[in-house]
């Protein structure tokens, strides 16, 4: 059985490192001030810095803020807890994280800056602090309000940052196997970074390009880290929920990301449940279901495909690298974000011989297309779930050539025209004959009508 402390679910555990002496759990790991997290004794901080406050504080450490008074710079310093300080395992572990961090050089991974012993015995290391709060705090402050598509924007730009970092240390053999939102740092100024290596696997070598040499940390390369689950129970692969460590590829951090992904998507974590056992079996059994979505704001599709095949159960199910995934997200928001309207029935979505910006794919409901002619309605055609609406006037630069009204309530997702120029390339050569084929649909438009008119205008043949 699993106890990982009263937090557990949201935090990083590894059990069975020692049959013995269970690693506690990491309490949550949000601000200090949500967390209480306590400061250093100042005589235990090394003479090189001045302390500042705590940031964050869990079972394996804290986080704090340091001023280094040599370089005048404020600096991150992340201490492990002084209970672990007896078991030499606990240590290496720790130091290793130093390690494998700072030879990662990305810009989205926070630089290490030194690693040392307080004065109270304490083993730390410090590195760049980085000013703003964790994806975490941002999804829960966020949540699914209105505005959360404008914010999803920004948060999956972020993401795809993350993306780049891990590929990176995937590149240089290293896996992170903690990948949540809560070890995501986002600043106000695009600074993206992906802390916490504390669970990092160094290995395997096999994907290494030659001129990449793997990087290298004191003892054992991987450390033995025991058989039990390893990670965070609410974001982990079920390869981490069994303990499989030889199991654990590329793969299982694209799962992570995938999970990060739900996350963002739905702001809840993709398995819950009151206590740290349910976790790991819901990690397990990984079925992933979205929440029933808010008609007014539903979830983006093609983005929760691509949460589903990250977070397949079985690893040749998913994207074989996180570059795989990272395009896959790319393609999906060149198509996005597109707001969704709810239209009363009865209402005239778009209006014949109106101007119009936009255009419309209907995602439920039905709507008629209609002309007026002599005051009388002209049926078009009817417009079901998938049919689009309102291009014409978008690509020729015209007005509307017909009025589209919602039959019942109905769903619609609106193209700007910016969105629809850039997605279908109308500053490309090829965009051209788009753009043609709209110009000769209004053409044969307006020649039908008046073709109509005259007809209307003419005598009647003699038939006799
Ligand atoms: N370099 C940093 N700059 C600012 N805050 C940081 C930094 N590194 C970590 N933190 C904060 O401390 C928290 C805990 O750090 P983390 O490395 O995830 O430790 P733990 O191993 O306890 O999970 C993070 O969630 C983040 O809020
Ligand atoms: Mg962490």
């Amino acid at each position: 059985m699993v106890d990982s402390g009263p937090s557990g679910r949201g935090s990083a555990i590894t059990i069975g490192l020692d049959a013995a002496t269970k690693v506690p759990g990491r309490a949550s790991e949000s601000h200090a001030a949500e967390t209480g997290a306590a400061a250093l004794p100042v005589e235990s901080v090394p003479d090189r810095y001045q302390y500042l406050g705590p940031i964050s504080a869990g079972g394996m450490g804290s986080v704090h803020a340091v001023r280094d008074l040599g370089l005048l710079r404020i600096a991150a310093m992340k201490v492990l807890a002084p209970d672990l300080a007896a078991r030499p395992r606990e240590v290496q572990r720790f130091i290793r994280e130093a390690q494998i961090t700072a030879q990662l050089d990305h810009p989205h991974i926070a630089p290490v800056y030194e690693i040392g012993t307080d004065r109270s015995g304490n083993r730390y290391f410090t590195m760049k602090r980085i000013e703003g709060n964790t994806l975490g705090d941002w999804i829960t402050s966020v949540g699914r309000q209105p505005g959360f598509a404008d914010a999803l924007s920004e948060m999956l730009a972020a993401y795809l940052k993350v993306c780049e970092a891990v590929a990176f240390a995937h590149s240089r053999g290293v896996l992170h196997c903690d990948i949540k939102p809560s070890n995501i740092l986002v600043g106000s100024f695009g600074q993206v970074y992906l802390v916490d290596w504390g669970l990092a696997i160094v290995g395997p070598e096999r994907s290494l390009p030659r001129e990449m040499p793997n990087l290298v940390v004191a003892g054992d390369t991987n450390l033995d880290m025991g058989g039990g689950p390893c990670g965070t129970p609410s974001f982990m692969s079920p390869e981490q929920a069994a303990g499989a460590r030889r199991r654990f590829d590329e793969r299982t951090d694209v799962f992570g990301l995938g999970a990060v992904l739900y996350n963002i998507l739905t702001a809840l974590p993709p398995f819950d449940s009151d206590d740290v056992n349910g976790c790991i079996d819901k990690a397990t059994a990984c079925v992933v279901t979205f929440p029933p979505g808010d008609p007014t704001a539903p979830l983006p599709l093609g983005l929760c495909r691509i949460v589903k095949k990250a977070m397949a159960r079985d690893p040749d199910d998913r994207y074989q690298s996180v570059l795989d995934l990272k395009r896959d997200v790319e393609m999906s928001l060149r198509g996005f974000p597109l707001h969704a309207e709810i239209i009363p029935k009865g209402a005239r979505i778009v209006v014949e011989g109106e101007p119009g910006d936009c255009a419309y794919i209907i995602v439920r409901g039905s709507c008629i297309a209609y002309k007026t002619v002599d005051s009388k309605r002209v049926l078009l055609r009817h417009l079901t779930a998938g049919s689009v609406f309102g291009e014409t006037a978008v690509l020729s630069g015209g007005t509307r050539t017909a009025t589209v009204e919602a039959e019942d309530e109905v769903l619609v997702k609106v193209v700007p025209r910016q969105l629809l120029e850039d997605n279908l390339g109308l500053n490309t050569a090829f965009g051209l004959f788009v753009v043609a084929l709209a110009d000769r649909f209004r053409e044969l438009d307006a020649r039908l009508a008046e073709l109509g008119q005259a007809a209307a205008s003419d005598p009647a043949p003699d038939r006799t």
